[in-house]
């Protein structure tokens, strides 16, 4: 009946466990015990339950060490997702992020994502799989994080301890992300699996936030696109000129290596470049005669208008320049301000090339459209005079790349320019390289359809 004290608790361990409730008692009826050491038996009796309280408390203490790893394990894993998180753009790529933090987590464990598919019948593309399938499903439909024992015979290979952890955005099941290691490892403990229940949940919440930017972005797109066909169409013959400016002056600022941000500024300024005619006089803007001289300066307000309109928009500050100076020529003889060479910003001086190239192709009341060629040739003509030498002849071999020898490539190269930032995706340039980790194949719900690496 006698149970030593565990040899390896010194005096300075019994001291520490004086916190306990249980032993703290025990020792005050040591202390207090009238009866001396020569009663054995009662000394023994005292011991053992001493003996029993010290283990419940190194009990207790084992089991919050336990959970303070499993928090700082936590800590430490969104800590490194959203350290990342600016980084990424899109829906999938911010569920990537969630599985590549977890493969670090769960060392030897195979990580992979399993996105939804879009047919209600299917719940994933996982569905080739069908134990993994009906797990996903399982998992889904429970919305919580489900492990389960894969028999060998399954796999081919060894057994495994698959968890899954389902990723909902709202009510929308967005994808599973399944950890998958052998069943000879450490089982799953119970705090790997609320570990993974709280970055399913965060991964969760960052793609609904995600959704409602793209959304938010493809309604602004969708209202600045109405708004520039409106003050397009105030002329027949520009109907569409806005949109295929910014398709070309986009061409030109990939070719000419603009960052992300400068080529997404661009593409809004070259959108925005005319909206200021807005103000200008429709007996002005349609005259096919000549213009005199008080309408000439009336239609030139145009570039100081559309400046005016669009900073009035905070976001759009960096796309003012394109707006305001794309009528400057090469020469210093343009306007409003006179500007010469590189005094003009790059902006303006691309969205200006954009703008004569789309114009020269174009039918006009006074004149019928030139063909590319001809576009070009009359361009090359005015390199230095009106538009930037450099810059032309990288457009010039850009357009020639595209259509030289392409019967069909004008066709082809104008369809694209016409439709043009009609989805914010495209428009607006992916600005990181998707974080690559083992992705099943899959098409997203919703948008990066085949975006896998
Ligand atoms: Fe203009
Ligand atoms: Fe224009």
């Amino acid at each position: 009946m006698f149970q030593p004290v565990r040899s390896s608790t010194s005096p300075a361990d019994l001291d520490h466990l004086e916190s306990s409730e249980a032993a703290r008692a025990w020792l005050a009826m040591l202390r207090t015990s009238q009866t001396g050491f020569g009663a054995r038996a009662e000394v023994e009796v005292l011991l053992d339950g001493l003996s029993k309280a010290i283990d419940r408390v190194l009990a207790e203490h084992a089991g919050m060490s336990a959970e303070l790893i499993g928090v700082y394990e936590q800590l430490g894993v969104v800590f490194d997702v959203t350290g990342k998180l600016p980084s990424v753009n899109t829906e999938p790529e911010v569920v990537r992020l969630f599985a590549e933090s977890l493969r670090r987590s769960f060392a030897g464990a195979e990580v992979s994502v399993v996105r939804a598919k879009r047919a209600p019948t299917l719940v994933a593309d996982g569905a080739d799989d069908e134990w993994l399938s009906e797990r996903i499903a399982r998992a889904r439909e429970l919305a919580t994080v489900i492990v389960e024992r894969r028999p060998s015979s399954d796999t081919g290979g060894s057994e495994t301890e698959t968890m899954i952890g389902p990723v909902f955005a709202g009510g929308d099941f967005v994808s599973a992300i399944v950890l998958a290691r052998s069943a000879k490892a450490p089982s799953y403990r119970a705090s790997d699996m609320l570990l993974v229940e709280a970055l399913t949940t965060f991964c969760g919440d960052l793609v609904r936030n995600h959704r409602l930017v793209h959304e938010l972005r493809e309604l602004s797109l969708a209202m600045v696109r109405a708004l520039v066909n409106a003050v397009d169409q105030k002329d027949e013959y520009t109907s569409g000129h806005s949109i295929r400016v910014s398709f070309y002056a986009a061409l030109l600022g990939k070719k000419h290596g603009l960052s992300a941000a400068d080529l997404q500024m661009l593409q809004w300024s070259a959108l925005l470049h005319d909206v200021g005619k807005i103000g200008i006089r429709d007996d002005v803007l349609k005259k096919t005669s000549r213009l005199t001289e008080e309408e000439f300066r009336h239609i030139k307000e145009h570039p100081v208008r559309s400046h005016k309109v669009v900073e009035q928009v905070p976001q759009l500050a960096g796309a003012l320049d394109g707006t305001l100076y794309h009528h400057e020529h090469y020469d210093g003889c343009g306007y409003p301000s006179g500007l010469k060479g590189e005094q003009i910003p790059l902006q303006a001086r691309i969205i200006q090339i954009a703008d004569v190239f789309d114009a020269l192709t174009s039918t006009r009341s006074y004149r019928p459209a030139n063909d590319w060629r001809g576009a070009l040739a009359i361009m090359a003509a005015e390199a230095g005079k009106t538009v930037d030498p450099h810059l032309r002849k990288v457009f010039d071999e850009l357009i020639r790349a595209q259509l030289e020898g392409k019967e069909e490539g004008w066709a082809q190269l104008t369809q694209r320019a016409n439709h043009f930032a009609q989805d914010s995706e495209e428009f607006d340039e992916p600005q990181v390289k998707p974080v690559t980790v083992g992705v099943r194949a899959g098409s997203d719900s919703r948008n990066g359809a085949g975006q896998g690496p």
